[in-house]
């Protein structure tokens, strides 16, 4: 069974779509898009069918990951908590509105934060870039490099 991938911020046009922009790019060049599936959402509604922030688009690109294809959209409930393996949230307060959405409790275990998938950093939240300067950006892929690389590895440990 094809493994499925969530990433969640809050708006869907910064972080989440370059954690989906940048774990895509480590499946496809691992040969495993047919065995790991990713998408990402946002918790709010508010940038649903725009494309990610350009500056975003921008910092993701220097490094080689293509966010252009990408369009924001909406967390749905219950749907997308059931369909996915792993429901990854950015910070703090896109893990409290998705765990709310669950309110059987039945998939907390594989709701968590990204960043517990860090091996380099230390840290407890990507922060959320919007109102910061350019490098918030480049600080936002350097934590999803990070956990991405422990995530893909955990991965395909189930996939054996
Ligand atoms: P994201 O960033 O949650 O990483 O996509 C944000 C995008 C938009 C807004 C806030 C954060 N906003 O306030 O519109």
């Amino acid at each position: 069974m094809k493994k499925k991938v969530l990433f969640v911020c809050l708006g869907n046009i910064c972080r989440s779509p370059a954690a989906e922009g940048v774990f895509l790019k480590m499946v496809k060049d691992s040969g495993l898009e047919k065995e790991i599936h990713v998408d990402s959402a946002g918790t709010g509604g508010w940038h649903a069918d725009e494309p990610p922030d350009e500056r975003m688009t921008h910092h993701a690109g220097k490094r080689g990951y293509d966010l252009s294809p990408l369009v924001g959209r909406q967390i749905r409930a219950p749907d997308d908590l059931e369909i996915h393996d792993y429901i990854l949230t950015m910070d703090d307060s896109n893990l409290r509105h998705v765990r709310a959405l669950d309110r059987t409790r039945k998939h907390h275990p594989k709701i968590k934060p990204l960043v517990s998938y860090c091996k380099i950093h230390s840290v407890k939240e990507v922060p959320d870039p919007y109102y910061k300067e350019e490098d918030g950006f480049e600080h936002v892929l350097d934590l999803i490099e990070d956990a991405c690389a422990e995530l893909l590895s955990e991965i395909k440990k189930e996939l054996i």
